[in-house]
């Protein structure tokens, strides 16, 4: 028997969206008893470490994107950017599994998050087994893959118009508005689709990929089912700390990885207020609103007249200087009524008592942590999985009523308000959707509990790990 260690380095795309899920997967892989390195940015590990959260357990690998100052990974110019990353990333990762090789560590698997496909090939040149951590939904990996193949035409005929619609395995019946961005013709990003046929095809062609998602049997039935004999996915979510989930460590309670500061006041203001009455505002950690859609949202929870808590954030991310919430046309009436903060922990937010709504952009996490509290959800997509994400919440799982956009592409107050009132409201739409959501929390912890789906499917994950290195 080989003396080999098993260890695991979890490469991540220095965003907050792949962040999040890689370090709450980490932390798993850690409390399985398995050794891990942590491997990211520079910019992003600076970040990181000065929140304060990160968990004494974890052991970083860090590599410079060329912007140790600041990250930018969605500049106008993203594919300049994926491009440097790409090689950049490409050394350092060889450099990372084979110094690790010297010293006696060696990695036994790697793990990569979403626009890292070339992170496959290094694993493969130096014989190191490799899984993909799929950080959005199987329903979205299903729809890229049909996008790739003998279906493609049909994504191209008709797809114009608005009574459009496109069967596909799987999956619930598509119109435009419910592909992912960029798989709509409206698209304008040139720099996705290139990387997911890239990362689809390397995993078609790798005997027996292992495709690890954030996600859960019950949730997604159907899109987690093999596909076409090639794609097998795993579901390990959701990927949120113990604390909100299976109970296990209570002093899990936040990701550990924020890129963000946040300041704490919203907590004692939330405890103010009455149960179930809060709107939770909030569009992840990249989107910016536009001034128009900005003052729209502005008259929309005024027009409410709910309290609102309104994550306003100072910068996205070092693209821009920007301040958004200077440009606020109402701050006093907005300040009577709700609170605007710069960055809070959402687990918290959405998981208080006093919460009644979240309006959300479906970005997957944010998506996930409303099912796994329980909250019902305004669902205002913009961009890349978001729209799928926003159709099966509103169809498929019940738990969320979806904006419809004016001709200009802005979702005007009337509408906010409109749907608000639908997911708060008395209606009987209202009371179902609250009940779905609670009916989907109960099964997203248990699904993470010893014995649940998710936690098996790690657990046999880890071993299938072991194994290969005996
Ligand atoms: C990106 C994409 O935009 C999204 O569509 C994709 O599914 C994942 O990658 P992002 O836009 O940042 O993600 O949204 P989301 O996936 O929701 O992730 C944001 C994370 O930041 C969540 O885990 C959320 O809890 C956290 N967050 C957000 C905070 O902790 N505090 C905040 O104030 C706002």
């Amino acid at each position: 028997m080989s003396q080999t260690q098993p260890h695991f380095l979890v490469f991540t795309f220095p965003a907050q969206g792949h962040i999040n899920p890689a370090f709450q997967f980490t932390k798993r892989l850690i409390q399985l008893g398995v050794k891990v390195t942590f491997a990211t940015t520079i910019s992003a590990y600076n970040k990181i470490t000065k929140s304060g959260q990160v968990p004494d357990s974890f052991n970083f690998s860090v590599f410079s994107d060329g912007f140790d100052d600041g990250y930018k990974p969605m500049v106008d110019d993203t594919t300049t950017y994926l491009t440097q990353l790409r090689h950049r990333g490409t050394q350092s990762l060889k450099q990372t599994i084979l110094s690790n090789a010297e010293h006696r560590t060696p990695v036994t698997c790697l793990v990569y998050t979403l626009l890292l496909p070339w992170a496959a090939n290094v694993a493969r040149d130096l014989h190191v087994p490799s899984a993909l951590l799929w950080i959005q939904p199987a329903s979205v990996l299903r729809v890229y893959y049909y996008y790739f193949s003998e279906f493609n035409n049909l994504f191209r005929d008709e797809c114009n118009d608005p009574s459009w619609s496109i069967e596909l395995p799987g999956l619930p019946l598509l119109k435009t508005r419910d592909l992912p961005s960029f798989c709509q013709p409206s698209n304008t990003h040139d720099f996705a689709l290139p990387l997911f046929k890239e990362q689809l095809e390397l995993l078609v062609l790798e005997e027996n990929a292992t495709i690890l998602v954030n996600s859960f049997d019950a949730l997604e039935e159907e899109a987690l089912k093999e596909i076409d004999g090639k794609l097998e996915m795993v579901a390990v979510g959701p990927l949120i700390p113990s604390a909100f989930l299976d109970g296990k460590d209570p002093s899990d309670k936040c990701f550990g990885g924020d890129l963000f500061e946040r300041t704490k006041e919203y907590i004692e203001w939330m405890n103010t207020k009455d149960e179930g009455s809060i709107v939770y505002v909030s569009f992840g950690s990249i989107l910016m609103l536009s001034t128009k859609q900005k003052e729209a949202m502005e008259r929309g929870l005024l027009a409410s007249g709910r309290p609102f808590l309104w994550v306003v954030r100072d910068t996205d991310g070092g693209v821009k200087d920007v301040k958004d919430k200077e440009e606020l046309s109402c701050m006093t009436e907005l300040e009577q009524l709700g609170l605007i903060v710069p960055w809070c922990s959402q687990l918290e937010v959405l998981s208080h008592p006093s919460l009644g709504c979240f309006v959300t952009h479906c970005g997957w996490n944010s998506t996930l942590e409303s099912i796994a509290c329980g909250v019902p959800v305004v669902a205002f997509p913009h961009w890349t999985d978001q729209s799928t994400n926003a159709k099966l919440l509103e169809d498929v799982w019940g738990t969320g009523k979806r904006v419809t956009a004016n001709e200009d592409g802005v979702v005007e107050g009337e509408e906010i308000r409109r749907c608000i009132e639908m997911v708060m409201g008395g209606d009987e739409g209202g009371v179902t959707m609250r009940k779905n959501a609670k009916k989907w929390r109960d099964l997203a912890r248990e699904v993470m509990k010893e014995g649940g789906s998710s936690y098996m499917n790690l657990k046999a994950f880890v071993e299938s790990k072991l194994e290969s290195v005996i």
